[in-house]
């Protein structure tokens, strides 16, 4: 048999980049879902996309040549790790961890807990750390201590949002897309009682939303 590729019928892969996709038609069906709860859009969609493609071409310039793994920390940071790796042209490891601070309520109570861990060793890996939104820096601070104790050759850290002024703890962030003031914010990941992360935006909600839960 003559296994020759000029002689095979090798059927053309085309390896150039697809045509943009047109607009979800379904992308801002949250929007009016939840039209009568949101009071105001802090940071739009639009907003939030081109910073992650800014931040995503540094991160793909920083670690250029490098075997990255990307950690989310569930449940918030999964719409903002899903949309900025596809902005890190670089080849990408996942992992998750699942940790809790808030409980149902709105205010950080400075107790973190564990509930799912890394499935990968990370001694000797570059780690970039990924997060929604850092309050009161409780969280990061503790996953930090404890991700540096496995040895990781690098750890860093990309948040979303930034809250001003209200770290309780000192903190090197290498990324952070948004500093916002310390007001409540749902959506992009972030909730409510679970509710609001399918938004494509980050915005507050009215405050009849909380009843006697005031945040
Ligand atoms: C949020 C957020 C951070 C943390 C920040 O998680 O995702 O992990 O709180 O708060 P801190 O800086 O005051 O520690 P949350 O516990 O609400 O869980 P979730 O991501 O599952 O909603």
């Amino acid at each position: 048999m003559d296994t020759s590729l000029e002689t095979r019928n090798e059927p053309t892969v085309d390896l150039s980049p697809p045509p943009p996709s047109p607009p979800l038609p379904t992308l801002n069906a949250p929007v009016t879902i939840h039209a009568d709860d949101i009071e105001r859009v802090l940071i739009s969609a639009d907003e939030i996309q081109s910073k992650i493609g800014e931040v995503g071409a540094r991160i793909t310039g920083d670690y250029a040549g490098t075997d990255l793994l990307l950690i989310g920390v569930l449940k918030g940071a999964f719409v903002f790790m899903a949309d900025l790796s596809r902005r890190i042209r670089l080849p990408l490891e996942f992992d998750f961890m699942a940790v809790s601070s808030y409980g149902a309520a709105t205010q950080t109570s400075g107790v973190v807990r564990i509930l799912k861990d890394l499935e990968h060793e990370i001694a000797g890996r570059d780690v970039l750390l990924v997060e929604d939104i850092i309050d009161s820096g409780l969280t990061l601070s503790y996953l930090l201590k404890n991700l540096r104790t496995r040895r990781p050759k690098s750890l860093e850290v990309c948040a979303l949002l930034k809250k001003t002024g209200v770290q309780q703890v000192p903190l090197d962030i290498r990324y952070t897309c948004f500093e916002i003031p310390p007001e409540f914010v749902v959506g992009y990941g972030l909730d409510y009682g679970e509710r609001f992360r399918n938004l494509s935006f980050v915005g507050t909600l009215r405050p009849e939303v909380y009843g006697d839960a005031v945040p």
